[in-house]
């Protein structure tokens, strides 16, 4: 990608961010100057938990993850942000260290803000902060679901509804059964974007093959469509 392509590229993807929507051209162009970029490779940790950092950032191309350790090293993913994405919202704001440790899922592209750049920027435009706020909103409640599955439901159910939201947000389905068919996820993955062990992840995928209502194919999970009572 040459520079100006590459500019423009950006500026789309600035423009399609929910909380930089309603800036002008000429505004975004501005913004664009303030930001740095960077590019990260699979497993690099951008930042950990507890460090004393207030960048912004935004993905511009790959996956990064969100995630709490256990002492052992365990994950817990809160959140995966592709494109368009933005993370290091929460000690931006408050000056607080770093709720969550953010990690590169693959090699990715990041664009990287200053504090003092972006409370200029909510400054000049305060519906910036507006839309924040809701963008925030979401990601709460996104967390109450995932913190009410750990809570009340067992390691298949919280497989089922892990595995039937990726189906919602779009997948094909099989031509013969009628099944979704979703992305194979390593167990590894599954048990830290359920909480659970890797052990109870292992033994709830044999009661759920044996009930017949998710499948291993090749590169995807087969659901059933049908997993209400179950
Ligand atoms: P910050 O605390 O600055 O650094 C870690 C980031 O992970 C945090 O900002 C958010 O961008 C993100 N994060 C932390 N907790 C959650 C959550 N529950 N849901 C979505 N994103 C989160």
């Amino acid at each position: 990608m040459d520079r100006n392509s590459g500019r423009q590229f950006i500026e789309q993807l600035i423009k399609n961010i929910s909380i930089f929507k309603n800036l002008s051209t000429a505004h975004i162009s501005r913004v664009i100057d303030s930001f740095s970029f960077i590019k990260v490779r699979e497993g690099d940790l951008i930042f950990n938990q507890s460090d004393k950092s207030t960048d912004f950032y935004i993905v511009v191309k790959g996956h990064v993850r969100a995630v709490l350790h256990n002492e052992e090293g365990h994950e817990l993913i809160l959140a995966i942000f592709g494109a368009g994405d933005f993370f290091g919202e929460m000690s931006l704001l408050d000056g607080n260290p770093r709720s969550a440790a953010v990690v590169a899922s693959e090699d990715s592209a990041l664009a990287v803000l200053k504090r003092a750049d972006f409370l200029d920027l909510i400054k000049k435009d305060p519906m910036i902060a507006v839309d924040m706020l809701s963008a925030l909103v979401q990601r709460l409640r996104m967390t109450d679901d995932m913190l009410g599955s750990i809570a009340f439901l067992d390691v298949s159910h919280r497989i089922l509804r892990l595995l039937q939201q990726i189906a919602k947000s779009g997948c094909e389905k099989d031509k013969k059964t009628g099944f979704y068919k979703v992305e194979k996820l390593k167990q590894k993955e599954l048990a830290a974007r359920t909480g659970a062990s890797r052990e109870g992840v292992a033994k709830a995928m044999r009661i759920l093959a044996f009930k017949g209502v998710l499948l291993e194919d090749e590169g995807f999970f087969l659901l059933s469509p049908d997993i209400e009572n179950i």
